[in-house]
């Protein structure tokens, strides 16, 4: 049987969108290649969301095609995904060595399009189009005994943006929001959860929006934070359809962690604050994606919120869960972006911080309304403004960080360090990874360790045994 290769760029939908692929691919007997060279198919996944990315798959796939025609003439080459989507055909009249251009609602189509490239029965596929219901096609898992994907899952709910930020390329990759039913994203869950899962992040380019359409909001009693039958009863909360959601996956049993991303700022109402504090098994870390600080640029960039709307947010999550860790993205050098927005951007950081935060520098990007806007920051002041929010940033994480040496936390054991074999690595509920020196009895299990030490971006700790 042929076997695959495949290389994913981008987020963690993406990476999503990969083992789905790779899982359905196996299905039908392929193998999983160890490398590229061996492989009768190597698949790029892409992801177009700044320039360099795009760039990245255009180089590796030059090289790809350059090695298969020497060594391999009948390898088969593919891209997948995002940049697959807003560039279609060209990708294969700029390098004619690509076979297959399969685009994001037609992951589920990849092993009836290889078998016909294999086969000879065709030369080059281009499938961009839009497929309803292709939505629900994400679900396929690969648990074969890799322990690290066997403890913690991804689960796709909802696919497509509406909301048209003036930076992003994702509505015209991702397409129009659309959203699984409930039933069909538990049945997943429970099956994982079945199949020894017991951590879940539910995954969407803006989770907070799903099955707004399709789902009515619900009006129920508010409680006390201790959610408890005592609880003071509060004024009704209108319970969004992703809030439902949140609350049929917690009622799984055997599942001890749900996580999510990524959220828009705007899909923080009191109910989803509220299900932070109701929800034991929803972890307390949150990936809320300001992207400037400035009342002006927000306004430009269509995002729909105010500095003072997301400081409120902060606000409520840390009243509801205090130590809730809280990370974000921002962009430097978006059109117009002068010296003060850029200080707002420096001073909200320095208010809120984060306990991590992802810089980008603005990339335009084709179709997108910012990619015309007039100003167009110059790329050495992208450049100083990305090294000066860096610089502040992490030194906040890197104080946030030592701030959990001497305390004992709770971990979800994954599997050995990809580095050093001798480490086991899993992550506290507020998403920090921490290694320990750790054995296979470890894996999967929840347990507490004490921090010692830490270093760029992980705690150290020491399982904390009563013996
Ligand atoms: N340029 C730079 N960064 C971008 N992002 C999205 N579009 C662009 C762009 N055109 C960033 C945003 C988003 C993250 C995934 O990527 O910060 O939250």
């Amino acid at each position: 049987m042929p076997s695959v290769f495949i290389k994913t760029y981008g987020c963690q939908m993406n990476e999503r969108d990969s083992e789905a692929v790779a899982a359905q691919l196996v299905a039908k007997g392929y193998t999983l290649a160890k490398t590229e060279g061996i492989a009768d198919v190597v698949l790029l996944n892409t992801c177009s969301v700044r320039d360099l990315a795009e760039q990245k798959a255009m180089n590796k796939m030059k090289n790809l095609a350059g090695t298969a025609r020497k060594d391999n003439p009948n390898q088969i080459l593919g891209y997948l995904g995002c940049m697959a989507q807003s560039r279609g055909k060209e990708l294969i009249d700029k390098l004619p060595d690509v076979d297959l251009v399969l685009g994001t609602q037609k992951f589920h189509r990849a092993a009836e399009y290889l078998d016909e490239l294999l086969s000879g029965k065709r030369e080059k596929i281009v499938d961009v189009e839009a497929e309803a219901k292709s939505e629900a096609t994400i679900r396929e898992h690969l648990l074969n005994g890799s322990a690290k994907t066997s403890v913690s899952a991804f689960v796709s709910i909802m696919q497509g943006c509406n909301q048209y930020c003036t930076f992003c390329i994702v509505p015209y990759t991702r397409g129009e929001e659309r959203s699984r039913t409930i039933d069909d994203i538990v049945a997943e869950c429970r099956e994982l959860v079945a199949r020894g899962v017991r951590e879940i992040t539910l995954l969407g380019q803006i989770v907070t929006s799903f099955g707004k359409r399709d789902i009515p909001v619900i009006g129920r009693a508010g409680t006390d934070s201790n959610g408890g039958a005592h609880g003071v009863t509060r004024p009704t909360l209108q319970i969004s359809p992703f809030v439902q959601l949140l609350d049929a996956v917690h009622a799984i049993d055997g599942l001890e962690r749900i996580r999510f991303t990524s959220p828009h700022p705007k899909g923080y109402g009191d109910d989803l604050v509220e299900a932070y504090a109701r929800l034991p098994k929803l972890c307390e870390s949150a990936h809320i994606p300001l992207q400037s600080g400035s009342d002006r640029l927000l306004k430009l960039m269509h995002r729909g919120y105010t500095r003072e709307k997301f400081l409120g947010i902060i606000q409520k999550l840390r009243a509801a869960k205090p130590g809730i860790g809280i990370t974000t993205d921002i962009i430097v050098g978006f059109p117009g972006e002068t010296e003060e927005d850029f200080e707002l951007t420096l001073s909200l950081c320095r208010e809120v911080q984060f306990d991590n935060a992802y810089i980008f520098k603005y990339s335009p990007r084709r179709d997108t309304p910012a990619a015309d806007m007039p100003d167009q920051v110059p790329q050495e002041i992208r450049e100083e403004r990305n090294h000066r929010l860096l610089e502040l940033v992490n030194g906040i994480a890197a104080r946030k960080y030592d701030a959990f040496i001497g305390q004992q936390v709770q971990i979800l054991v994954e599997g050995p360090s990809k580095k050093n074999k001798a480490r086991y690595t899993g992550r506290t509920r507020c998403n920090r990874i921490v290694l320990f020196e750790g054995s296979t009895r470890h894996q999967g299990q929840l347990m507490d360790v004490n921090i010692e030490r830490t270093g760029s971006f992980t705690l150290y700790g020491d399982p904390a045994i009563l013996e």
